[in-house]
């Protein structure tokens, strides 16, 4: 059943007419779960008392099926003015961006272009900026994207998801570029000949691959809300005799956030990736599919209003 629930969302993620009758009707169905305001104005907001409770923060401006030029230039003016906002509200906060928002099914250009305008200014700004990773069928291209932009660009980072197969040659490949990884476990529905279909192998290869990069010596994010991989890593943060500069978690804006607080507390670096604007269907129908349980906070959020 709960399978069936998880494609079934997943299935409504991709949906393109219900992802613009979201957009049209707002912030409705109980979308400020999980997104922090329709756009950074009212983000910026919340992102200050995330900051202000001992939190480090990544921002990511929704947008889903972007397949126009003109769209995809208005997402990365949009990431240039959250930077400028960050700066200016003297924020702690990286960017996090999907490489199709910023135009990949047009063109490979016009996505170089936009990722070399906004990486320009957070090399001004001093704000890092991290690649999303899609579904399967980007993949490679983004790896590709990825590498090709930092040749110039330090402060650039990706992420990589372990339900694929081929994640652990994908550290390998990329540990000669020192990067800033965030690693997941994958939140698309990819068939069986590319990723892992059962839970119990994604976190063994979850677990594989965090050793690696940390033994690589790369700078890591953990990305996830599982109490048994954080205390991997913990037990790994003693095995390795890692310095706590290595490594942070981070976890998503309304999720988990009383474990959020203990590993703060704990004196561990904790990032909160914090979604934002109006297009916010796919991203919501994502973590319903995580966890469908979810589908009754958000019912109660649609009754509150
Ligand atoms: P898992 O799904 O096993 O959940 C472990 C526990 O966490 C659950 O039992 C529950 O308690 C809690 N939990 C998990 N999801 C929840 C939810 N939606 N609501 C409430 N509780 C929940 N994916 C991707 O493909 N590309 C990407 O770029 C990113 N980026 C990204 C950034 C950050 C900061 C995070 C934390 C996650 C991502 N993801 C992602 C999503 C990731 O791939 C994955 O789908 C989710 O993190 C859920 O997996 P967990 O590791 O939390 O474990």
């Amino acid at each position: 059943m709960e399978q069936l629930m998880r494609n079934f969302f997943l299935f409504l993620s991709k949906n393109k007419t219900l992802t613009k009758l979201a957009k049209k009707y707002g912030f409705k169905f109980g979308a400020s779960r999980f997104v922090a305001g329709v756009d950074i104005d009212h983000a910026a907001t919340k992102i200050k008392e995330i900051n202000d409770s001992g939190y480090a923060v990544t921002i990511d401006h929704l947008g889903e099926f972007i397949d126009n030029e003109k769209e995809a230039r208005e997402s990365a003016d949009e990431c240039i003015h959250a930077m400028d906002i960050i700066k200016e509200k003297n924020l702690d906060s990286q960017i996090s961006l999907k490489l199709t928002s910023m135009g990949l099914d047009v063109s490979e250009e016009l996505v170089m272009e936009n990722m070399r305008r906004i990486l320009d200014a957070g090399k001004e700004k001093d704000v890092t900026v991290t690649i999303d990773m899609e579904d399967y069928e980007r993949h490679r291209k983004t790896l590709d994207i990825f590498k090709e932009l930092k040749k110039d660009y330090e402060n650039l980072g990706t992420v990589i998801q372990a339900y694929l197969y081929e994640t652990e040659d994908d550290i390998k490949e990329l540990n000669e570029y020192n990067p800033y990884l965030r690693l997941v476990k994958g939140a698309y529905k990819e068939p069986q000949k590319v990723a892992y279909p059962l839970k119990k192998d994604v976190d063994e290869n979850y677990k594989k691959v965090i050793k690696l990069n940390l033994e690589n010596g790369n700078y890591t994010a953990i990305g996830t809300h599982d109490e048994a991989i954080i205390d991997y890593v913990k037990q790994l943060e003693d095995e390795l005799n890692l310095s706590r500069d290595q490594f942070e978690f981070q976890m998503l804006f309304g999720i988990r956030k009383d474990l959020q607080e203990k590993l703060m507390k704990e004196g561990y670096k904790m990032r909160v990736y914090v979604p934002y604007g109006d297009d916010w269907f796919g991203y919501n129908m994502r973590r319903l599919a995580e966890r469908p349980a979810n589908v009754m906070f958000v019912l109660k959020g649609v009754f509150k209003k």
